[in-house]
């Protein structure tokens, strides 16, 4: 089905994406824990995590995906960046700061974190939206920055991953022009936070599965009654996927809440029988090797499916946010003509591969480190990407380029 755009439409015009140094294996970690490794691979629907060296962090692959963004854009029109994380580093001081230090972007610029949970980069994607429509001569820079991190033993561990996507939101957008209509939807719902001392998640994982798939049917009913698009005129759908698996069951549940047959095939899995076909597998090819990316997650299936999929022009794609807590925005935009990249899967894919594989005990090891900043300490020079985290001084926390 194909959609229109406004006169002057809004949206996404460019999108880096990036992830840390280490990878886990998850049938290394199910072989160690003596768990059968087909739970992750198909119970789960992940195959890796991206896993932070002791000198990566959100700034870090924050920086380095913006990186990627400024170098193709420049920075005309560049007012403000919104950085979404769950992960913060600081309590107060925004991690957007150093980013914009680190990648020597000009002193008028208006800076910002903003958090809940996993859904704060849809919150910001909208913010950037409506500072470009006051003024379509400015363009914010979104960035979705997280590690996600749950305690050794605990079922969420093979949930655990990192990334970073940066997003350039501006008039004309070259990638997706965001549609009006929103549908959104807050429960207050304990089913996953992280109190203020909590370096890991605090997490009632069935309870947050069944509190995702309500959110999302408030979400995408508030979309209809907003006169958002009917299911049928939605091309392509895409989730937040703490696992791929999850997009699947949400796929599953939006199919009944709509009564519509939708295809339920994950990557290697048969196609549903008189299904149609929403992208749900090129959707979760990142995410598998990524692991959960919290506020970046459902961007890094944008991604995903931008790079992987070439016949979206013209095509509606919607866009399924959940963060626990609970809140919930379903929103849908038109893919651009000209934006399909052929080299960007193999550049991703280049960088997933890229990875070192850490063992179990090392990864046990580095997971179980907590440094406290009472001390300052520099920390290891273990990272090749652009930036890294050089420890910490005064309890302040210490950037550098690599
Ligand atoms: N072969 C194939 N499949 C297997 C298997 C095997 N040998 N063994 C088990 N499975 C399947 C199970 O049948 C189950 O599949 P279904 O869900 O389709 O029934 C799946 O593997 C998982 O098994 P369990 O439910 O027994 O797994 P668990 O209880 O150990 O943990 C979890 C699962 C609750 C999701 C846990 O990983 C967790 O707490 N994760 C963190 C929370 C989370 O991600 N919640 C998602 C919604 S909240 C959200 O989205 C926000 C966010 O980012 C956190």
């Amino acid at each position: 089905m194909t959609g229109s755009t406004a006169a002057t439409s809004i949206g996404i015009h460019d999108l880096a994406i990036t992830t840390t140094h280490y990878a886990v294996e998850l049938e290394d970690l199910a072989n160690a824990y003596g768990i059968e490794p087909a739970k992750f691979r198909f119970g789960l629907g992940q195959d890796q995590f991206s896993f932070p060296a002791p000198d990566e962090d959100i700034v870090t692959m924050a920086a380095a995906a913006a990186k990627q963004i400024i170098e193709r854009n420049g920075v005309t029109g560049l007012r403000t960046i919104m950085l979404a994380t769950e992960s913060g580093v600081d309590q107060s001081k925004a991690a957007a700061v150093p980013v914009q230090s680190l990648l020597g972007l000009p002193s008028e610029i208006r800076v910002v974190e903003m958090k809940q949970a996993c859904y704060a980069g849809t919150a910001a994607l909208q913010a950037a939206l409506g500072i470009v429509a006051r003024n379509p001569n400015e363009r914010v820079l979104v960035i979705a920055s997280d590690v996600a991190r749950y305690q050794l033993d605990s079922p969420g561990e093979p949930t655990q991953g990192a990334g970073a996507v940066a997003m350039l939101v501006s008039a004309d957008p070259a990638l997706l022009a965001i549609e009006p209509a929103a549908g959104v939807f807050t429960a207050d719902i304990d089913d996953f936070w992280r109190p203020n001392d909590s370096t890991t998640a605090v997490v009632d994982g069935h309870l947050s599965m069944s509190a995702y798939l309500d959110a999302m049917t408030g979400a995408w009913n508030d979309l209809q009654a907003q006169g958002g698009p009917a299911i049928e005129d939605v091309d392509r759908i895409l989730y937040h996927q703490p696992f791929t698996k999850m997009a699947k069951k949400a796929q599953a549940h939006l199919a009944k809440v709509t009564n519509s047959a939708l295809d339920l095939a994950l990557p290697g899995e048969e196609k549903t029988e008189n299904a149609r076909d929403t992208g749900l597998a090129n959707g979760t090819l990142y995410n598998r090797r990524l692991g959960n990316s919290y506020t970046a997650s459902l961007f890094a299936g944008l991604a995903a499916l931008l790079h992987h999929d070439s016949e979206l022009a013209g095509k509606r794609v919607a866009l399924l946010s959940y963060g626990s807590g609970s809140v919930s925005e379903a929103l849908t935009g038109i893919v651009q003509p000209g934006y399909f990249d052929a080299e960007a899967s193999a550049r991703f894919s280049a960088v997933l591969d890229a990875r070192e594989t850490i063992t179990i005990e090392a990864y046990r090891a580095l997971h179980a480190t907590e440094r406290s900043s009472a001390t300052d300490y520099e920390t290891e020079r273990v990272t090749n990407a652009p930036f890294r985290f050089a420890g910490v001084t005064g309890q302040a926390r210490q950037y550098e380029a690599n």
